[in-house]
């Protein structure tokens, strides 16, 4: 699977750093070649004789090496790789890559690198629980950083949590995964320029009276990550979003609404465009007539609220007629039971081409985590994608997007509304 394959792997310094260990060598077993940058705090954690040892190359440390910068200079050892792994990716790290900070080998190499980059973060769990952090996660999910983990258990300080780094099988699944999906292909060919996307994310947020509302658990983790992701192969694209808390990612238009009907009044001004996809958690229902003025309590009797159905935005870009219908509609399926035949039905009702089924069952923590398993479900079958990140997948999508209009253009004008 990941034969030829060439991985730069950035080791810093946090105690899981002994993983990089057997890292290596599991990626070598499987073909990859994996070279090495140790910083100075990873270096208090692993020797680089031993990273020398089981890589079978060099080991880079110093930015200022007459010596690395003669035989192979900063900017080409960040570039020669297919994959860049930073592992483990501490705290400091994260917020160096975050605000783009080039102080050392592995800052720059970093920041000059136009290749896919992969964390996998460890750190004691009230420091990836702080703000800071989880503000530096969310911009570099925004620009397609993939992630793997942290992952809960007990951690070396003695504390229980969110933060420690992922195991090794977890971490070689997740680039064996980015492989697969082709993604490899590099973040910087844009095979969409010249298309327009519409992206629905987030829930939508139904009024009661002035205060109270209907909504969801929906955090806009999936949609946003399946924007940023179209976006970079080149696609204009337009998020239309209900109200969560991450950052707008950059390089789109955003527009942000409250409503389903809001929603759907964005998506048909963003019109035409090539393809749609539909990730929000839109509200099936909306209270018929909302107070004007924040609602008494009944006299503890129940309080009757009449609801009526929202428009069903996927089943209107569906259904539009002439240039008007996105030439590939997606739309995603959130089933609590019969996941896979819940959406062929779904799929079928509402008209769209491809629809992505995931299991929103509590258990499986899809709504708000950071994770999802997903079932694409076309015309011709069903494809089951392994569990990966919400950024993996939206990776993966953009790229069965490309994919498919590559292909329809082989195919002939008019190829890509048979899917
Ligand atoms: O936001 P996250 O926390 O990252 O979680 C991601 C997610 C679970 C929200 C996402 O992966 C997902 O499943 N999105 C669809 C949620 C949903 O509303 O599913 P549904 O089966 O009820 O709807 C089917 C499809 O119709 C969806 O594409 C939905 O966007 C669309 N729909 C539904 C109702 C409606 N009135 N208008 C719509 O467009």
């Amino acid at each position: 699977m990941l034969k030829g394959k060439r991985i730069l792997l950035i080791v810093c310094g946090g105690i899981a750093a002994f993983k990089c260990l057997d890292l290596i060598r599991r990626l070598r077993e499987r073909g990859a070649a994996v070279r090495c940058i140790l910083t100075e705090g990873g270096s208090q954690f692993v020797t680089p004789l031993s990273l020398a040892a089981l890589s079978e190359d060099k080991v880079y440390s110093d930015i200022f090496s007459l010596t690395d910068e003669s035989e192979m200079g900063h900017i080409n050892l960040s570039r020669e790789a297919d994959l860049l792994v930073v592992a483990p990716a501490t705290a400091d790290m994260l917020a160096k890559m975050a605000m783009g900070i080039a102080g050392d080998l592995a800052t720059t190499a970093l920041l000059a690198t136009d290749k896919p980059v992969m964390t996998v973060p460890a750190m004691n769990v009230r420091m990836w629980e702080h703000a800071a952090t989880q503000a530096n996660i969310a911009t570099l999910d925004g620009r397609g950083v993939l992630r793997v983990g942290p992952v809960e258990g007990d951690m070396a300080c003695g504390e229980y949590g969110e933060g420690r780094m992922a195991d090794v099988p977890e971490i070689l699944t997740a680039v064996e995964d980015f492989f697969a999906a082709g993604s490899q292909t590099g973040s910087h060919a844009r095979p969409l320029a010249g298309q327009r996307a519409l992206v629905t994310s987030g829930p939508t947020r139904e009024p009661i009276d002035p205060v109270r509302f209907i909504a969801n658990h929906s955090s806009g983790k999936q949609g946003h990550a399946i924007a940023g992701a179209l976006a970079r192969l080149g696609a204009e694209t337009t998020l239309v979003t209900g109200p969560v808390s991450l950052p707008d990612p950059p390089g789109l238009s955003v527009v942000h609404i409250e409503t389903a009907r809001e929603m759907l009044a964005a998506c048909k001004s963003a019109l035409p465009v090539d393809v749609a996809v539909c990730a929000a958690a839109v509200a099936d229902w909306r209270v018929k007539k909302s107070a004007a003025q924040k609602m008494k309590k009944n006299g503890g009797k129940p309080l009757p609220l009449e609801l009526t159905e929202n428009p069903d935005i996927l089943r209107t870009l569906s259904q539009a007629s002439g240039n008007r219908r996105p030439k590939l509609v997606v739309g995603f399926a959130a089933e609590t039971e019969n996941v896979v035949e819940n959406a062929k039905k779904k799929r079928l009702r509402k008209g769209c081409d491809w629809l992505l089924a995931n299991d929103v069952s509590p258990a499986q923590g899809t709504f708000g985590g950071d994770s999802n398993t997903l079932h694409l479900v076309d015309a011709s079958g069903v494809e089951a994608w392994p569990t990966m990140s919400k950024t993996a997948a939206a990776e993966r999508l953009a790229r069965a997007v490309a994919d498919h209009f590559a292909a329809s253009l082989d195919d002939g004008p008019g190829a890509a509304a048979d899917s």
